[in-house]
């Protein structure tokens, strides 16, 4: 479990006041180290709204939270990030490439930022293994969308963080190039024994995890695993 999640009663409002929303209301999940799940449900019912709480992007409202160990339930901004480095990888609905940067400069930055010096033959590697040597000194704008997506995917399994989370990784993409990003995301995750969470409307992708678990409206509504 060292890597995995345990979450309790988790909430999450935003805003306040009259304009008070509740986006999570209650959500009970423990995901095992190496588990991999896909979280399902309809477009608001608050699947990505959960990712970034699990993930420490945002801090839940209410609730305990448990990931890799650490008390994240517990922790300011700072310390979610420091948390987070290294050892979580995210890839969000849209995939955040910096536009000023080569497909190769965006993965090695992360690696420099987290001070490893052979970070440039490190992101070459990692953009290799996504089938994207050929595309090293391409600005995202010469991208296409499966191509973007798998460098936002090089990105984050880069530091070889031991969870991933991926908000719809073939959203924009078809169904022959969505299916790859799928088998590439597992195929890597099975070499770190990581804990993979893919947020996705196509259920059979979903059915490709060993768990899957159904948002509405801020609550979960069916659990594979449970
Ligand atoms: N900053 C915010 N302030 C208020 N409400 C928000 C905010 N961000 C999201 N919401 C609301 O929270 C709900 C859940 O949003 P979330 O993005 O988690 O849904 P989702 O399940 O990921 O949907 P989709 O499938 O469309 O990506 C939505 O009703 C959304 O309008
Ligand atoms: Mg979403």
């Amino acid at each position: 479990m060292e890597f995995g999640i345990v979450a309790r009663d988790l909430r999450l409002t935003l805003g306040s006041g009259a304009s008070a929303v509740e986006i999570l209301r209650g959500i009970d999940i423990t995901v095992p180290q190496g588990q991999t799940l896909a979280l399902l449900g309809p477009s608001g019912s608050g699947k990505s709204s959960l990712m970034s709480v699990l993930c420490g992007l945002e801090r839940a409202t209410s609730g305990t939270l448990r990931v890799a160990g650490e008390d994240f339930a517990g922790m300011d901004e700072d310390a979610l990030a420091r948390a987070r480095r290294g050892r979580i990888g995210v890839v969000l609905q849209a995939f955040h490439l910096l536009p000023t940067m080569t497909a190769l400069e965006n993965v090695a930055t992360p690696l420099e930022l987290a001070g490893m010096d052979d970070a440039r033959q490190r992101a070459e590697a990692e953009l290799a293994a996504v089938g994207l040597a050929h595309r090293l000194s391409h600005y995202p704008a010469q991208l296409s969308g499966g191509e973007q997506q798998r460098v936002a995917i090089a990105r984050a399994l880069a530091p070889r963080p031991m969870l991933v989370f991926a908000d719809e990784p073939t959203g924009n993409l078809d169904a022959g190039t969505g299916g790859a990003i799928i088998d590439l995301l597992l195929a890597r995750r099975a070499e770190a024994g990581a804990t993979l969470l893919i947020i996705t409307h196509d259920e059979s992708l979903a059915r490709r995890c060993e768990r899957v678990v159904t948002l509405a409206d801020g609550r979960i509504a069916s659990d594979s695993g449970a």
